[in-house]
């Protein structure tokens, strides 16, 4: 069906393909870019290797002791050799732009995905729960964004097809974001080299039908939600002594986090957003950004809680929220736990700001999740 999948991994005895399937919302914009930039290169230099094939003929040394002319500089060639090639980049640089703001810039409402790296392997976890190695099943159409830490040393996730890359660096949290258009089993693979098995860290992104999609997230209905792994967490670890979570609850000795994700908070000297890095930074360093009005007393979790658990205590907390509110006051890196529990409601999620891109795009939504059906059970916090 696709190059990609043809190939086999540790056989090397395979025809190369120029460039991968286009099979995201992407692919097309970048591959239009790539192609822009290979005729504009091809251009100047077949131009530039004719100009000076022709220039060393016509003005070739024709006897002995032949002296040239001298030549007064020329504004009018100087500015025009200036300000065209000014212009033409400025092209790239606008358009190349665009596409990395897109590309970089997360939509608020999509499927999340939690992405942790770790040598030698990539390990995601959905929000209803389900966890995958080097895996990941991901329905058609959609957008998926994903958050994406490591365990240990720099690594970079890359899916060749879809056009994306994102280098994961210890101690943040970095989102990247696709819409797979065409279903299918896509290569993804680590390019940062991070040692002796770099060059096995990969795995496959398998992107399904929707309704093909149902029926694997019905398979693990008995996956706990990330929220919820969270909340055992919280109340293992003792959170909960000091941090209330209830609506309207009172201040404990910490802030209480009910409806603390997505919004703007008071520290001391100055302001910050609630977002994914904020939480993650709260619990392995609580000194650094101290909320207004507490105490400094809280302490660090540094090396007593995996990427994975801390992501899921953050999917707890950002869970905290009054009924059916939004949370995504974060801008790139938060989102409505609504709209991102089940992230299979491919009809509202049309409006693609990349734009149609393929017949998909224009055919109505084939088979709406059904609503207390089998992803019921496993979307429900
Ligand atoms: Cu991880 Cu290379």
């Amino acid at each position: 069906m696709n190059l990609m999948q043809s190939i086999p991994l540790p056989n090397v005895n395979v025809p190369v393909p120029f460039s991968p399937e286009q099979a995201s919302t992407f692919a097309p914009h970048v591959d239009a870019l790539y192609v822009y930039l290979v005729a504009l290169t091809a251009f100047f230099s077949l131009g530039i290797t004719a100009a000076i094939i022709f220039f060393a003929v016509k003005y070739r040394r024709r006897h002995h002791g032949e002296l040239p002319r001298p030549i007064a500089g020329s504004m009018a060639l100087e500015l025009t050799w200036t300000i065209i090639p000014l212009l033409i980049s400025m092209t790239i640089f606008i358009w190349g732009a665009s596409i990395f703001f897109k590309a970089y810039r997360a939509p608020r409402e999509a499927m999340e995905v939690y992405v942790v790296g770790k040598q030698w392997m990539w390990k995601f976890q959905h929000q209803t729960g389900q966890r995958e190695i080097n895996e990941l099943h991901v329905p058609v159409g959609v957008r998926v964004k994903l958050t994406m830490t490591t365990e240990d040393v720099i690594h970079s996730f890359y899916v060749p097809a879809f056009r994306i890359k994102q280098d994961v660096v210890p101690g943040r949290y970095l989102q990247t974001w696709f819409e797979a258009t065409k279903a299918g089993k896509y290569y993804l693979f680590c390019t940062e080299y991070c040692g002796t098995n770099h060059s096995g860290m990969g795995g496959y992104v398998h992107v399904m039908e929707p309704a093909a999609y149902q029926q694997w997230l019905a398979g693990g209905a008995g996956a706990e939600s990330a929220a919820s792994q969270g909340q055992k967490l919280f109340q293992e670890r003792g959170c909960a002594s000091c941090h209330q979570v209830e609506a309207g609850g009172s201040q404990g000795r910490g802030p209480t986090l009910f409806g603390l994700f997505g919004r703007a908070r008071q520290i001391e000297g100055g302001q910050v957003t609630a977002d994914e890095s904020y939480i993650r930074e709260s619990i392995l360093n609580p000194q650094a950004k101290t909320a207004v009005g507490f105490q400094n007393i809280m302490p660090t979790f540094t090396g007593q809680l995996s990427e994975e658990q801390i992501l899921q205590l953050v999917a707890y907390i950002r869970s905290l929220q009054p009924e059916g509110q939004d949370a995504a006051g974060a801008g790139a890196t938060s989102s409505g736990s609504a709209t991102t529990t089940g992230g299979v409601a491919p009809q509202q999620q049309r409006s693609n700001p990349v734009g149609p891109t393929g017949e998909r795009q224009g055919s109505p939504a084939p088979q709406a999740p059904p609503a207390g059906g089998a992803t019921g059970n496993a979307n429900r916090r």
